[in-house]
């Protein structure tokens, strides 16, 4: 799966949402995140992120290698499960952590 990191904190430019043929990338409040099941690994996503935010879940930055767990429990954590599709769900208004700890990032 691909993972989105700290960079898209308050920034969700949201470019990637356009590129993903599956629409497996969620709204949360802060930021966006891929569903680890549902995401097919395409790498569309990935350069177009302006912030750079998007990795291939074994290039993910060592700085940041909670996203990879936040990622997925985003949607255990919300109770999405998986819902198959992003479009339909929206906005979630909610985070997880470390997104939902961290001080106003833009
Ligand atoms: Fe965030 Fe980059 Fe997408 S800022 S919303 S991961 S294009
Ligand atoms: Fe979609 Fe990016 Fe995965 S475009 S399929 S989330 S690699």
């Amino acid at each position: 799966t691909y993972v989105i990191t700290q960079p898209c904190v308050d920034v969700l430019d949201k470019s990637c949402i356009d590129e993903c043929p599956v629409d497996c990338i969620y709204e949360g409040d802060r930021m966006l995140y891929i569903h680890p099941d549902e995401c097919i690994d395409c790498a569309a996503c990935e350069p177009v992120c302006p912030v750079e935010a998007i990795y291939y879940e074994d290039d993910v930055p060592e700085e940041w290698a909670t996203y990879t767990t936040a990622n997925a429990e985003f949607f255990s954590a919300t109770g999405l499960g998986s819902p198959g599709g992003a479009a339909r769900v929206g906005k979630t208004g909610t985070d997880v952590a470390p997104v939902s700890e961290l001080p106003p990032q833009a």
